[in-house]
């Protein structure tokens, strides 16, 4: 009995692999097809047809029973990213400490390749890790900063990075400066005005979110970076969620650390990121898993994490490649068209306040709204339980809203349901009154 149930299981496994390794290669041959006629159309009107959007879909694997809006947090990958892993895992796991490290492993430098041409940068600064936490953490703890030194950044910024600096503080009596944003704002000389304000002669090191995961604000990097710049101040840039988000290239922001996850708008798998680091800052940089190279310029020296998923680490060659075929300005101008597709209609609503900007150099894919006199999680279990739609509460220092976050999967017809969501809980609610 048992033994049968187990063929049954490995038998089902076995079956539902070959449906999308099947699936993969039906898709990417209509998908070549499908890129040859759009590609002499510009990314705005690709951007607003329906027809090639549906094959992007056809690469995702959803489910009927949620409609996935927090894409912010997390990706799902593709079908291609998917069968590239699944099979590197199937190949690692005959052998795993031939295969992984003999064999798949080869394939680290090719990617730091393509990785660095996406972030306009050369291969010998970036370093492939796990995702922006690990990849910031280890900026924040290898950086040289002795008592009184001072560290600028904002309450807005990612937990994970603001518990970095405050042990950093208490280990090290570091002194931090918090910002605290008002947001959304639509002006550079803003940004500006907040961060000169809080650098003083003992400022060493300041940290930008280049787009702030709260609200989906953009923030202008590269004009704050040359202010710290003629001060002597080191730049660490939050990339969590802008590489491969919109276009950009890494150099240009004028920063020395840019981190970011790869599990977020590159659709690689779940647990990839990278770091990047300027040349030459990479010697002082102390690593935080040290190899034998810890004092070197070798940008290898900060991939020395010991065993673990390197199916995943190789399987961000197909999310590349995924990405590549959708093109960077397609998929930008795509998920801004997503964005202000549902946004617009939302905040038409009486009661409905967006915290996000709509013009295009502030936000891009992720907006937060709320609407009055409701707690952000009665309307987050409203769209969840009644229309099985999936967003994120968040309730952080000044910001309180539901974050909405479409990917390139994404269909209109999801979004109609979420603004139909939305109107009817204000219904509810003034029925209520
Ligand atoms: C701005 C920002 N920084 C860092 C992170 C951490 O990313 P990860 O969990 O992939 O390390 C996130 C995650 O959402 C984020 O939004």
């Amino acid at each position: 009995m048992l033994s049968s149930r187990r063929e049954f299981m490995q038998q089902s496994i076995a079956g539902m692999l070959s449906v999308s390794m099947l699936q993969s290669s039906l898709w990417q041959q209509e998908w070549k097809e499908i890129l040859a006629k759009y590609k002499d159309r510009s990314p705005q009107a690709v951007a607003e047809d329906e027809d090639f959007w549906f094959y992007v879909q056809q690469a995702y694997i959803t489910s009927p029973h949620i409609i996935n809006l927090n894409n912010g947090g997390v990706s799902p990958h593709p079908l291609p990213v998917h069968q590239q892993h699944v099979q590197l895992l199937e190949q690692a796991n005959i052998a795993p400490a031939y295969q992984m490290w003999q064999i798949i492993d080869k394939g680290r430098e090719p990617i730091r390749q393509k990785l660095a041409q996406l972030g306009g940068c050369s291969a010998e600064e970036i370093a492939i890790t796990r995702n922006t936490t690990e990849s910031l953490d280890l900026v924040i703890m290898g950086l040289d900063l002795k008592e009184g030194d001072e560290v600028v950044l904002t309450k807005q910024d990612y937990p994970n990075m603001i518990n970095a600096w405050k042990m950093r503080e208490k280990r090290d009596k570091i002194k931090l400066n918090w910002i605290n944003l008002e947001l959304p704002i639509e002006k550079d000389e803003i940004f500006v005005d907040y961060f000169t304000n809080a650098f003083t002669p003992k400022t060493k090191v300041v940290q930008l979110t280049h787009m702030i995961n709260w609200t989906g604000q953009i923030m202008p990097v590269a004009k704050i970076a040359r202010e710290a710049k003629k001060r002597g101040i080191k730049v660490i840039v939050d990339g969590a969620h802008t590489f491969a988000q919109f276009k950009f290239s890494i150099p240009e922001l004028g920063g020395d650390y840019f981190g970011t996850s790869l599990h977020k708008w590159l659709s690689a798998p779940f647990g990839t990121g990278m770091l990047w680091v300027k040349k030459e800052n990479i010697k002082e940089l102390w690593p935080l898993f040290p190899n034998h190279e810890f004092d070197s310029d070798n940008i290898r020296k900060f991939e020395a994490m010991g065993t673990r998923n390197m199916c995943a680490e190789m399987a961000i060659e197909a999310a590349i490649d995924f990405h590549n075929g959708i093109g960077i300005e397609r998929k930008e101008a795509r998920l801004r068209y997503l964005k202000n597709y549902w946004a617009e209609r939302a905040s038409r609503i009486p009661g409905v306040k967006l915290f996000t900007s709509l013009n295009k150099n502030y936000s891009c894919a992720l907006a937060l709204f709320s609407i009055e006199n409701a707690k952000p999680e009665d309307i987050q279990q409203h769209l969840f339980s009644k229309y099985r739609i999936y967003t994120v509460t968040i309730e952080w220092e000044n910001i309180k809203g539901i974050r909405v976050t479409p990917h390139v999967y994404t269909k209109l017809s999801e979004l109609d349901l979420l603004v139909m969501g939305i109107q009817d809980f204000v219904n509810t609610q003034v029925a209520k009154k």
